[in-house]
């Protein structure tokens, strides 16, 4: 199977931020789909990046969607200002929400898309009960808390899992995948089934950026419906 449908995602944790709008520029200007927002506590994860003020400030430069994933304890309690900041997807972690589906419910109250992320070692199974909520579910490729990381390819036989389990059922929100992704093993990832990838040391750590972007979109047609920004 040929993947011909797909978004790309930079994260612009991998940015300078003496340069933060080099790089929103730069994400506008290719052909990237979404900006990809990675927000942690340093709780869930053991890493801090980034909150509200410089969320605030990609959104007023930011010419495309604002992909927010939450790794954060307790996101419940941010939900409406993340969307006030600018989110257009709100995903949060299965492992952070023993009450998921009242979050899932609480994101698409504010009218953002509702995601779910899984861990490494969270079974794609443990979603069947929340798929039919969610606009989005994303398979984490390497364990959260810091970009350039090694790609972890069991990630692939999962997205595999997950495609087979929306089929059954006939759904269809997006499937995304992130970490470690790169020219590399993008085609691998896509054929699996996905169809956002997030990449964020590929992209913004190369000497060219945009032609990486434009080559990770290359890979596809790039005819899948992006939502407004
Ligand atoms: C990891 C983040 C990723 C990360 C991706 O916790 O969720 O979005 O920034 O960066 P790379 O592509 O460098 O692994
Ligand atoms: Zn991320």
């Amino acid at each position: 199977m040929k993947p011909n449908n797909h978004l790309i995602a930079p994260s612009i944790l991998s940015a300078d931020f003496g340069n933060i709008y080099g790089a929103v520029d730069m994400i506008n200007e290719s052909e990237a789909d979404w900006f990809h927002i990675d927000v942690m506590d340093g709780m869930f994860v053991p890493n801090i990046s980034f909150g509200f003020p410089v969320m605030e400030a990609v959104k007023r430069r930011a010419k495309k969607p604002m992909d927010v994933h939450l790794m954060i304890e307790k996101p419940e309690r941010y939900i409406e200002r993340f969307r006030d900041a600018g989110a257009h997807v709100i995903t949060v972690h299965y492992e952070a929400c023993p009450h998921l589906h009242r979050v899932i419910q609480q994101i698409k109250e504010t009218g953002a898309l509702a995601g779910v992320a899984i861990n490494p070692h969270t079974p794609v199974t443990h979603l069947v009960d929340i798929l039919e909520d969610v606009d989005l579910i994303l398979v984490m490729s390497v364990n959260p808390g810091f970009g350039g990381q090694k790609f972890i390819y069991n990630a692939i036989p999962k997205v595999t899992h997950l495609k087979q389990l929306l089929m059954e059922r006939n759904l269809s929100p997006y499937i995304e995948v992130d970490g470690g992704i790169g020219l590399q093993n993008a085609e691998r990832v896509l054929q699996a089934g996905a169809n956002v990838l997030v990449a964020g040391n590929a992209v913004l750590g190369a000497d060219n950026p945009h032609s990486v972007i434009t080559s990770l979109k290359a890979i596809g047609n790039g005819s899948l419906k992006n939502i407004p920004a």
